[in-house]
């Protein structure tokens, strides 16, 4: 691997016209990030000592959506060309050692081709791959013993030149020394009045230098974004090779065409999912967990052996082993779910601790609780967290049991092994092992009361 005294340009300075958007191209977003993160992290993980990246329209939008980056931002004022926006970079490049150009809207980037294209040259090499329909790309034009000649863009290539397959991807690696000499000598004379970095390759065989190529046979890797359309074939290619990936860890897949990963999904073994699941941030699975159809997970560790039935939420949760989620159940922030615990349809968990095989099963509202080991808490059940200003704890200790519709005012405590009785609403500490209850006093019926009737 030649990665050493490497600088990598990227570059996303150009509108994206037919995106018909108002953002900068390089910000719409593949599998939950922006096409612009896709290649810096592919950047990355070829160890250089500098990513340059090149942005433009959109002003600072570029910049200030990747603030979190240590990468060094070029503004190209006015796009004049790729190799006006590469020599604005320039500046910044290392005198000696290459430069591996990339694009910001090509997100699929292969890394072990770029690692073989710059393995295969110290002066200039070009990523190329074969198009059925070359229509639009520059195209390599090579002599009768195969050597790289020129890159002629289409619009400015003879009706000969326009025959030929073999097209420029833009993915580029070239010594600084060189690129800097050549940049300094583009001019604008051709069909589109622009800087074309490709007039490089003219450049360097005048310069009786050798361009090499590293033909790549995966389209998709090299496939720039374009429009709306080419933005939804890439999530799906992504998705589709994420799935596949899945299944070799040992997931089953109900189908590998129905489930979304936007972020980093690992799974144990065994792990089953059903359709239309969406995952979100970085979510583990551990051994035997199996998720029914429809759930959004976002930054959650489900424990071994748990259960999600259908339509079940869950965002920035933790789940132990052997729980029974769902369906329709929502984790919210902080929700922590020991083990064998049971959360079932439109109960919503915040910021609270559900011990040990405790139960809230059915419509209920836990916030701010802590809930110990072994509570049944009934239908109906709400924690009383916030008096429209605060926000205040509730506990409920081992071995508890709630009666249904029963209101907790906090701050409560409910002692050990107490039991509220339906319909309470509790505003003082309960005491451990005994009944309480608080509800209207006198139950009453009234014979003689009629029905109304429609008048
Ligand atoms: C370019 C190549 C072409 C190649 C094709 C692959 C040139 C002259 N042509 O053509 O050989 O087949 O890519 O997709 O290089 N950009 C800037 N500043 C500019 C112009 C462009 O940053 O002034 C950026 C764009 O944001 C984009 C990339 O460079 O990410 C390529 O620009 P684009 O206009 O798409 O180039 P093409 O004409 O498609
Ligand atoms: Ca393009």
């Amino acid at each position: 691997m030649s990665t050493k005294n490497l600088n990598i340009v990227i570059l996303a300075a150009g509108k994206g016209t037919r995106m018909q958007s108002l953002m900068p191209k390089v910000l719409h977003r593949l599998a939950g990030k922006t096409l612009l993160q896709h290649v810096i992290d592919k950047a990355k993980q070829l160890i250089p000592n500098k990513v340059v990246v090149v942005y433009g329209y959109g002003g600072d939008a570029v910049p200030k959506a990747l603030t979190h980056e240590t990468i060094t931002w070029v503004e190209q004022k006015e796009q004049l060309g790729t190799g006006h926006a590469v020599l604005q970079a320039v500046p910044h490049l290392d005198d000696d050692g290459k430069t591996l150009i990339l694009l910001g809207d090509v997100p699929l980037l292969d890394q072990k081709s770029c690692l073989a294209l710059l393995d295969k040259t110290d002066t200039l090499g070009l990523l190329t791959v074969n198009k059925q329909n070359p229509t639009g790309y520059g195209r390599i034009v090579r002599d009768a013993q195969n050597q790289i000649l020129a890159i002629v863009e289409h619009r400015d290539a003879t009706k000969e030149q326009r025959d030929i397959t073999e097209v420029n991807t833009g993915i580029i690696a070239v010594s600084n020394t060189q690129l800097k000499a050549w940049l300094s000598k583009l001019s604008n004379k051709n069909a589109q009045a622009e800087y074309y970095l490709t007039d490089i390759v003219a450049m360097a065989v005048n310069d009786g230098l050798n361009v090499a190529a590293e033909i790549t046979d995966d389209e998709s890797s090299v496939e720039g974004v374009n429009s709306k359309e080419d933005l939804a074939g890439l999530e799906r290619v992504y998705q589709t090779r994420n799935a596949s990936a899945l299944m070799q860890a040992g997931a089953t897949l109900a189908d590998p065409l129905r489930i979304d990963v936007r972020g980093e999904l690992t799974v144990g073994k065994d792990v089953e999912i059903d359709v239309g699941c969406v995952f979100e941030g970085f979510v583990s699975l551990g051994d035997q967990v199996k998720i029914g159809p429809y759930c959004v997970i976002k930054d959650a560790s489900i424990g071994k052996g748990t259960h999600i039935a259908a339509f079940t939420h869950i965002d920035q949760a933790k789940v132990a082993a052997d729980c029974k989620l769902g369906p329709y159940a929502r984790l919210r922030p902080g929700a922590e779910i020991a083990d064998a615990a049971h959360i079932g349809n439109f109960v919503e968990v915040k910021n609270s601790q559900v011990g040990v095989g405790s139960k809230v099963n059915h419509l209920s509202y836990v916030g701010d609780a802590t809930i110990g080991k072994n509570v049944n808490v009934g239908a109906g059940t709400i924690t009383c967290n916030y008096d429209g200003v605060n926000k205040y704890r509730t506990v409920i200790e081992d071995n508890v049991f709630i009666g249904s519709d029963t209101q907790l005012v906090a701050p409560v405590v409910i002692g050990e092994g107490a039991t509220i009785a339906a319909g309470s609403t509790i505003t003082k500490n309960a005491p451990a092992g005994q009944l309480t209850f608080c509800r209207a006093k006198d139950q009453k019926s009234i014979a003689s009361w009629k029905r109304p009737v429609k008048k």
